[in-house]
């Protein structure tokens, strides 16, 4: 496709609101394939994953595959050797919670999260009764690593960046700056500080940097996100890069974890044997969530995933486009993790707008009114400060400390841990950049004349909008 510079859009009428692609990238693209792959689950009469009468193992092929793609370098063939274990379950949220049960957390622990995120994020540390305590955001909307330092104490259990709409968080110099924090609590005489990914929003994106949440493993280049921290987890509800409507995926290279998710995701049973004696393994680890996933999901992910790589392809390409356009207007898009390594997807392009000299009440006013601009158009638009529980003032459970059944986790907990607080004005990096930024969906399947038509919205609103009000 070629550019197509501003000047060639003098006539800034307004554009006719026209429908565009859907913005479930994997949805878009479900075709015979992903149904002859349901079909052949229900007509095995097997959508259980672990037996049937025609029993084909599709969860367990997913697995396998997924940790073979993970592995890969983009646009590479997926290596048969892969040193990750995947376990499959039935959504990001059930991930959220296994992973973290898995690494230990529980009460009175403290686990480091960005503010922009999504609700699930939080709710699984809660849920395993430990403290969500606010890590501030860097430029790409993501976890500053050098904001980390501050927040850890002797509690701290996890880190969990949240790499959002897209886009990658600078997780080489997270991992660094773990790995250097590590260093130290070990001298302490501390156990080290554990690595979650929670790549719900950026399957498939890679990014730079060494895994390794204590040494470096291997030198510093290009891997696939999930591979960074000791786990991570992946979604497959609809929004996401690809879709079985729900599911999830949780990641590991260590096999002792490993072991645990896999227990903890079913009945709390490990399956150390080729053949466990029961369906469900011999080693009792712990009680299980109860998080299986089906055959049914397994086998549309498993064609979903063979997409993946495409999709994201088309979703950046579009991206790099309509960011360029933006910036041609003098609109400031996000910035990127690693300017010269375009690993992000492209699901959103977000940009801020100038909100210089205004209040905080003038900032929402004018944020609200550039995305109420656009949103006859079809372009998906969000203003990030109105972007429900994505933001963590918005979780009015978190603001007011909302305990799990009758107590906990923050009065139960040491009393130091209930000092945390979660009101706007706790993270003001990325509070400023809420009421600054706005974003619109990237399609998977836009053609010329769809990316034409956004570009020619984006100018009308600039003019009679972003530039005027
Ligand atoms: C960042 C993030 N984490 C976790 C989840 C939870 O995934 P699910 O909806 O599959 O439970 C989502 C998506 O919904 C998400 O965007």
């Amino acid at each position: 496709m070629t550019a197509h510079p501003v000047a060639s859009l003098k006539n800034r009428e307004k554009p006719t609101p026209t429908p565009l692609p859907s913005a479930f990238p994997g949805a878009e693209w479900y075709d015979d394939e992903e149904i002859q792959a349901a079909t052949r689950v229900l007509r095995n009469r097997s959508p259980f994953r672990y037996y049937g009468p025609k029993w084909e193992g599709e969860v367990a092929g997913l697995e396998r595959e997924f940790a073979r793609f993970l592995s890969s370098r983009p646009g590479e063939p997926w290596p048969e050797k892969t040193d990750l274990f995947v376990t499959a379950v039935n959504s990001g949220t059930g991930a959220l919670e296994v992973a973290l049960d898995a690494m230990g957390v529980g009460e009175g622990d403290e686990v480091l999260v960005q503010g922009f995120m999504w609700i699930s994020s939080i709710s699984a540390i809660v849920r395993n009764r430990a403290i969500p305590v606010l890590v501030d955001s860097d430029d790409t909307l993501n976890m500053d690593p050098a904001s980390i330092r501050s927040r850890v104490t002797p509690r701290t259990r996890v880190i969990m960046p949240v790499p959002m709409m897209g886009g990658c968080a600078r997780i080489g110099a997270i991992m660094e700056e773990v790995r250097a924090i590590n260093a130290d609590r070990e001298k302490q005489g501390l156990p080290p500080i554990l690595v979650l990914e929670d790549c719900a929003q950026v399957m498939g994106a890679h990014a730079t940097g060494a895994p390794g949440s204590r040494v470096p493993l291997g030198s510093p280049g290009i891997h696939r996100v999930g591979t960074f921290g000791d786990a991570a987890i992946f979604s497959l509800q609809i929004n996401k890069n690809i879709t079985a409507g729900e599911g999830g995926l949780v990641v590991t290279r260590d096999p002792a974890l490993a072991r645990l998710i896999e227990a903890l995701h079913n009945t709390g049973f490990a399956r150390d044997e080729a053949q466990p004696k029961t369906w469900y393994g011999d080693s009792p680890v712990g009680w299980g969530h109860g998080r299986r996933m089906t055959e049914l999901q397994g086998a549309i992910a498993r064609v979903q995933l063979k997409r993946l790589d495409s999709i994201i392809l088309r979703m950046r390409e579009s991206h790099g486009r309509i960011e360029s356009f933006i910036r041609s207007l003098g609109l400031v898009p996000r910035s990127r993790a690693d300017a010269s390594n375009p690993g992000d997807t492209g699901y959103y392009c977000l940009f801020s707008i100038p909100v210089q000299g205004r209040s905080h009440d003038e900032q929402v006013r004018y944020g609200r009114a550039v995305a109420d601009a656009l949103a006859p158009f079809g372009l998906n638009p969000w203003f990030m400060h109105d972007f429900e529980v994505h933001v963590y003032y918005n979780i009015q459970s978190l603001v007011e400390k909302w305990p799990v059944h009758k107590a906990g986790p923050w009065d139960a907990s040491a009393a130091a841990t209930s000092l945390q607080v979660y009101d706007r004005g706790t993270l003001p990096r990325l509070d400023a950049l809420l009421t600054s930024t706005i974003g619109i969906n990237v399609p998977s399947r836009l053609s010329e004349a769809d990316e034409n038509y956004i570009r020619r919205v984006l100018a009308y609103v600039n003019d009679n909008v972003i530039q005027q009000s």
